[in-house]
């Protein structure tokens, strides 16, 4: 575990997670990287030095802040070729950002690439001292973190155009189809106490269908946002979602699995591949009974995103129907085979720009038209209710979304035909779904920067699912602090004049 002042090495290693050696990229030199941890309010400075040798991989890296805002901290955001260039080996780069009203569970990862897939992910949990939860559920426990991860026997950069994951870790730890009878993830428990339990995924494809046999779980936050208590049996998580459930440990003092379905068509869920055990205090050690190679739904009561309510009320930006934002953008997302296979977005495929799209607003750019990459960056003024939609439908779905530097009122769900401009669940990544799916977001531009907002499945960024919201231009120029060096970090940016 670190603190919210800290070096975080990004390094390369050789490690066998589920049995098979692999090369890996690492935050810390480990699988996944150190639970970063700080509290509400505080000022995170990190610097991440980049000491990439291993020339099978990428050997440049840059890493976001998953879910933080970043108010006024742009430039700190870690979207390569966004917000700022790659690091480049042997140098570092400094991340200060205040956490001011967030507290709750995030995660950090590379922002190169598929760079992320290689390992570099970790969780990272916001305290809040003042936890309504606390209180509310009388939680005796709350240090439990379950990061659930995709893992592949090949590096990112020979993936190919079907990426089929090998194994399941949870917490780091899984088994693949074959392989060795490696060890299990462990969550240990005291009969009769309650865990918040913070599920973070860390997928670079799937999402996972999550439970404990003979536990219900009482979820309490989604994606750092309070929510009214919801009790559920299974819950859906989308790569780079986050749920904090409240689990009970009231059960008879044995073994349970913890499973993880990836919802992969190819994976099956045989040979033990996607559990982990719960395991009371004083229970024997061994495995649990019950077949841990299937789906075992012993109740039915799975989530539903629509009957997640944020705790504290929270207006939605805009008029309460349809189309009734400032500011409305339909997304039609498609996919092509040439030249490249890529994924288009309102026909535009985000291709890295030389230059990052902050240094060109930097630079002088002021128009959203004038920015590169073409036809993907979309300006959005101060002070406006925006409304996105994206209708479902482009191939290797569900696709789930996520907008940096914002969260989002969820107004149509996946699965729905309906509106909820009442109290809709906050959130900032969601799925959009099946083809007839038209998901709905709703958010307010009160965050100066360019934002990304694309699919979080990795392999489908790196095919250029992705746009950029321009927000605030005229304000971005202000918030930049002579702290970061660009010129060393971004060589090309020498050719531009940032003070102008
Ligand atoms: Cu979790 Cu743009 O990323």
């Amino acid at each position: 575990v670190i603190g919210p002042f800290a070096v975080l090495p990004i390094v390369n290693a050789i490690i066998a997670p589920d049995g098979h050696s692999r090369h890996a990229t690492l935050a810390g030199g480990t699988f996944p990287g150190p639970l970063i941890t700080g509290n509400k309010g505080d000022h995170f400075k990190i610097k991440v030095t980049n000491e990439l040798v291993d020339q099978s991989m990428d050997l440049v890296t840059s890493i976001h802040w998953h879910g933080l805002f970043q108010k006024d901290t742009n430039y700190a955001d870690g979207a390569a070729f966004v917000t700022q260039c790659p690091i480049v080996p042997f140098e570092s780069f400094l991340y200060q950002f205040n956490t001011e009203e967030q507290a709750g569970t995030y995660w950090y990862h590379s922002h190169f690439q598929a760079q992320y897939c290689d390992g570099l992910r970790g969780p990272l949990v916001i305290y809040d001292p003042n936890d309504p939860h606390l209180g509310l559920y009388d939680v005796d426990d709350e240090s439990t973190v379950i990061t659930l991860a995709d893992w592949y026997h090949y590096v990112s950069t020979v993936a190919p155009l079907i990426t089929e994951p090998d194994s399941t870790l949870i917490n780091g730890k899984g088994r693949y189809k074959g392989g060795p009878p490696t060890a299990f993830e462990v969550v240990n428990v005291v009969h009769g106490e309650r865990y918040r339990l913070r599920l973070v995924s860390i997928s670079c494809e799937p999402a996972y269908k999550f439970s404990v046999d003979r536990h219900s779980l009482t979820i309490i936050e989604v994606d750092g946002i309070n929510v009214k208590p919801l009790e559920v049996d299974s819950l859906q998580i989308f790569a780079g979602q986050r749920y904090s459930v409240v689990l009970n440990a009231n059960q008879p003092i044995k073994n349970y699995w913890i499973r993880a379905l990836p919802n992969y068509p190819v994976q099956d869920y045989s040979n033990y591949t996607n559990v982990a055990i719960l395991r009371y205090s004083s229970a024997p050690i061994s495995s649990p009974q019950g077949d841990p190679n299937k789906d075992v739904p012993q109740r039915n009561n799975p989530l539903k995103e629509t009957n997640l309510h944020p705790l504290d009320p929270n207006p939605v930006p805009g008029k309460p129907f349809p189309g009734g934002a400032d500011i409305t953008i339909n997304l039609d997302v498609g996919f092509t085979l040439a030249p490249e296979p890529a994924y288009l977005v309102n026909n535009a495929t985000f291709t890295s720009p030389s230059i990052p799209v902050l240094l060109q607003i930097l630079s002088g750019k002021r128009n959203a038209s004038d920015l590169l990459p073409k036809g993907t960056i979309y300006g959005l003024e101060a002070g406006k209710s925006v409304e996105i939609s994206i209708p479902a439908g482009a191939p290797g779905g569900p696709h789930p979304m996520h907008l940096h530097g914002h969260s989002f009122h969820v107004v149509r769900s996946a699965g729905n035909s309906t509106y909820n401009f009442d109290n809709p669940i906050i959130r900032d990544v969601v799925s959009i779904g099946d083809p007839g799916d038209n998901v709905t977001i709703r958010f307010f531009t009160d965050n100066p920067g360019p934002w990304f907002l694309h699919c979080h499945i990795d392999w489908h960024l790196e095919r250029g699912f992705a746009v950029v919201f321009a927000e605030d231009v005229p304000d971005v120029a202000s918030q930049v602090k002579p702290t970061v060096d660009w010129g060393l970090l971004c060589p090309a940016y020498n050719q531009f004049n940032p003070k102008e």
